[in-house]
């Protein structure tokens, strides 16, 4: 029985085992398969879709690439737990990220890299860590007080994805680099516009049937150099500050205050620890994973809470009562607005920004009732027991009291369900960063401005746009500033 995995110790033993082959699943193409089915910043929709009409488990082809969606909660996790000796990223993902010019870190890399990787950015982004970082991140919120007072004041609409996209990656790079950028502040855009380009052209090339990208350059393709170029020069830059700093004071190599002080330190006293291209790939793999993702979500949730007023007026109530100021901000404050988290876990329940993940089969393995072949590729669709009535009583409704509720359908049940972070050995390590610039961002809109309105031009609901993340598109927000004697009643 050596190979015996997991997985198939799981419930499905007992039941009879289906193949592959004989799943339903759209009819393909030949040579492409079912690309042409997915539509350019939609195939989560289409998935999901296919979800509905197939049944848990089902089946398509992206080129010569079989795929496995795959919806039930409970062999979600199972596959996110068998890794990484059971699962791996998919192998084409290492190979765009290389073909670019950039190096995997922590998100594509796989097996011993990943392990060795994943031991240094776990304990730099530890709850200990992120909370020494408060009065830093506390700066970048200060910093986006002030960009949204001179939009209210100016009654300016708001961009919000590139407002937030500026808070993100000034928060990151403080916490993971050491680096002080100024984005909310300064003219420089350099590092969002040439990541807005990478992140798609990853996405795009990752689902790709084939490597049409290496005959045949669309406009994007042809600008893509540029943008890896920038990129590389950034991270070199944030690369030679640590390092700097590091020779001014020889005791951060004993006592990294950072995750890329960590890696240069784990470099310098063990060889083979961390090589200087993994440095490089996992101040990319920041950058990328940092920023995306918590601006994506706090986007969604000022749009979910605008959308239901008395949530809004709830939430707003809560931040309120916390805090009048800025000034009184302390991570004790931040950690006690449970209603504000919760309406950030109702968000990611509606609007997961990571709708699916992707696990490529490392074995022939059995999911549930079905058997695989090493090499297939396993879509995790992750919006779909999260609608489902049987989990989440009216489904499609913003309830963030759920969250907070005990019982069957209680918060334990629905974190068990709801996995906006991923979870297993995999799970986001930037998940309490993420949590922290969400309740601190929100906690200023709401306490220091009322909002007048979050549309898109056409006032319809935002569509969802999947380029590695899944964005809301067109969004704006015009915001009042509250007066000063408002604040203090
Ligand atoms: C609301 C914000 C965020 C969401 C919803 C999110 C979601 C996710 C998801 C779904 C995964 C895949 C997990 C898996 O495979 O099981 C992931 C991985 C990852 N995330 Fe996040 N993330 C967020 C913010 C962040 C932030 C702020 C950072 C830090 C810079 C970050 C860094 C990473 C990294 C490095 C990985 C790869 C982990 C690995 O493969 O071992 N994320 N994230």
């Amino acid at each position: 029985m050596a190979n015996q995995t997991a997985i198939e110790s799981s419930p499905a033993v007992g039941r009879a085992i289906r193949q592959f082959a004989d799943l339903p699943g759209p009819r393909g193409l030949p040579i492409v398969g079912n690309i042409l089915q997915m539509h350019q910043g939609r195939a989560h929709q289409d998935v999901e879709a296919w979800a509905q009409r197939y049944g848990p488990y089902f089946k398509f082809r992206l080129g010569s690439r079989h795929f496995l969606g795959v919806t039930d909660h409970e062999n979600l996790i199972t596959v996110l737990r068998d890794r990484p000796e059971g699962f791996r990223r998919t192998v084409r993902l290492e190979q765009v990220i290389r073909e670019m010019g950039m190096e995997p870190g922590v998100f594509a890399a796989n097996g011993d890299a990943w392990r060795r990787q994943r031991r240094l950015v776990m304990s730099a982004f530890d709850p200990t860590h992120v909370r020494a970082y408060f009065p830093t991140l506390l700066t970048v919120t200060r910093r986006l007080h002030r960009r949204w007072q001179a939009a209210a004041a100016a009654d300016d609409s708001i961009d919000l994805r590139a407002d937030l996209m500026r808070y993100t990656v000034d928060g990151v790079a403080g916490l993971a680099f050491g680096s002080e950028i100024n984005t909310l502040e300064g003219g420089s855009e350099v590092i969002q516009n040439h990541l807005d380009q990478i992140l798609p052209a990853i996405f795009r090339r990752v689902l790709a049937p084939l490597p049409y990208w290496r005959y045949l350059k669309s406009h994007a393709d042809r600008h893509l150099p540029e943008s890896v170029a920038a990129i590389n020069v950034a991270v070199q830059g944030f690369i030679a500050a640590a390092r700097k700093r590091m020779k001014g004071n020889p005791e951060l190599i004993d006592r990294p205050s950072n995750l890329l002080e960590a890696m240069i330190a784990a470099a310098e006293r063990e060889s083979g620890a961390v090589s200087d291209a993994e440095i490089a790939g996992n101040v990319f793999t920041m950058l990328l994973a940092g920023e995306d993702t918590t601006a994506n979500t706090l986007a969604w949730l000022i749009w979910l809470l605008f959308k239901n007023p008395p949530a809004l007026e709830q939430c707003r109530d809560e931040v309120r009562r916390t805090f009048a100021e800025l000034s009184s901000m302390t991570p004790e404050s931040i950690a006690s607005l449970d209603y504000l988290e919760a309406c950030a876990n109702e968000a990611m329940r509606l609007k997961p920004v990571a709708p699916t993940i992707l696990n490529e089969a490392l074995r022939d393995t059995t999911i549930g009732d079905v058997r695989i072949k090493a090499g297939t590729i396993v879509w995790l669709v992750l919006r779909h027991d999260t609608l489902d009535e049987r989990f989440f009583p009216n489904p499609n409704a913003f309830e963030p009291r759920r969250w907070l509720a005990a019982g069957v359908h209680g918060s334990d049940s629905a974190k068990r369900i709801a996995m906006p972070f991923g979870g297993g050995p995999r799970i986001c390590p930037g998940r309490y960063l993420a949590l922290l610039e969400i309740k601190m961002a929100m906690a200023m809109l709401l306490g220091q401005f009322d909002l007048k309105s979050v549309a898109t031009s056409d006032e319809r609901d935002p569509a969802e746009y999947l380029a590695l993340t899944m964005a809301p598109v067109g969004l704006r927000m015009r915001v009042r500033e509250r007066q000063q004697e408002q604040r203090s009643n």
